[in-house]
């Protein structure tokens, strides 16, 4: 099989003098890209402090336990475990800059969005939802079932009974601007290995409350774009997780 623009030079670092000597736009002075999208209204949803929540599992069981899990019961997340994922996922960890995350980002750029499908958390409606990690707020995309519905077979035949039966899925836009401001052309590697500590935190973060998650980066591109209604150019889906209990 032949593979279509297949390109191995994109994992590769073969610059001599970092990209400090590229000609990007940060280089070149132009602005900083804002760290997060804005939303088109002011209402947001609050969420609970991450602290609050007891994480009473050992480092080293979470690291030891973490599986990709594929099956999932009906019961509910709490919104404490949600904001707690949320944040263990892409949470701000300085001072409201959002520099700093709990999961670590090249030259800080934190090229990700993330969105949420929610099915099954208590005091939270169903819907689709954007996390603001800034403000640590929830803010309400659609209650469209027709949308939400179409989730479940989003990403084929083959990852249909986990994506139909989470309780939450997680889906991670790629806001490229953010890394080629920076990092011109190395932008690309530098969001898929960002990707990967994300979704890693997200696995040793359910294991604190008896639930499970599945990496997913086989998925229907234009489906899931048209779910969270984002334009498939300045933001794209790169990656997908639904989680439930287990
Ligand atoms: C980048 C990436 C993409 C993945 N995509 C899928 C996927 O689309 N569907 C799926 O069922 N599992 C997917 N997985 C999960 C892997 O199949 C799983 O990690 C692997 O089988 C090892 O199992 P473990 O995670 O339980 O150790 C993906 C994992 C990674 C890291």
């Amino acid at each position: 099989m032949k593979y279509k623009n297949f390109n191995r030079d994109i994992l590769k670092s073969d610059f001599e003098e970092g990209w400090n000597r590229w000609p990007s736009d940060s280089n070149k002075g132009v602005p900083m890209p804002p760290a997060q999208k804005s939303c088109e209204s002011s209402e947001r949803i609050n969420l609970v402090d991450p602290h609050d929540f007891k994480f009473e599992v050992k480092l080293q069981d979470a690291v030891k336990n973490r599986r990709s899990r594929r099956k999932f019961t009906q019961e509910h997340l709490t919104l404490e475990e949600l904001s707690f994922l949320l944040w263990a996922t892409q949470g701000v960890t300085d001072k409201d800059v959002g520099a700093h995350r709990t999961a670590p980002s090249a030259s800080a750029r934190h090229p990700f969005e993330t969105y949420i499908v929610v099915r099954r958390v208590k005091d939270l409606k169903p819907g689709i939802y954007r996390y603001l990690p800034l403000d640590h707020k929830l803010y309400l995309v659609s209650t469209d079932a027709a949308r939400m519905a179409r989730v479940a077979t989003s990403c084929f035949e083959v990852n249909g009974p986990q994506m139909k039966d989470a309780a939450v899925v997680f889906i991670w836009t790629a806001v490229p601007y953010r890394c080629e401001w920076r990092a011109g052309p190395y932008a690309y590697k530098l969001i898929a290995l960002d990707a990967g500590h994300v979704c890693q935190n997200l696995y040793l973060a359910v294991e604190a409350m008896h639930a499970g998650t599945c990496a997913i980066a086989s998925y229907d591109q234009n489906v899931v774009d048209k779910i969270i209604d984002v334009n498939g150019q300045d933001e794209f889906t790169v990656y997908l997780a639904p989680v439930g209990k287990i």
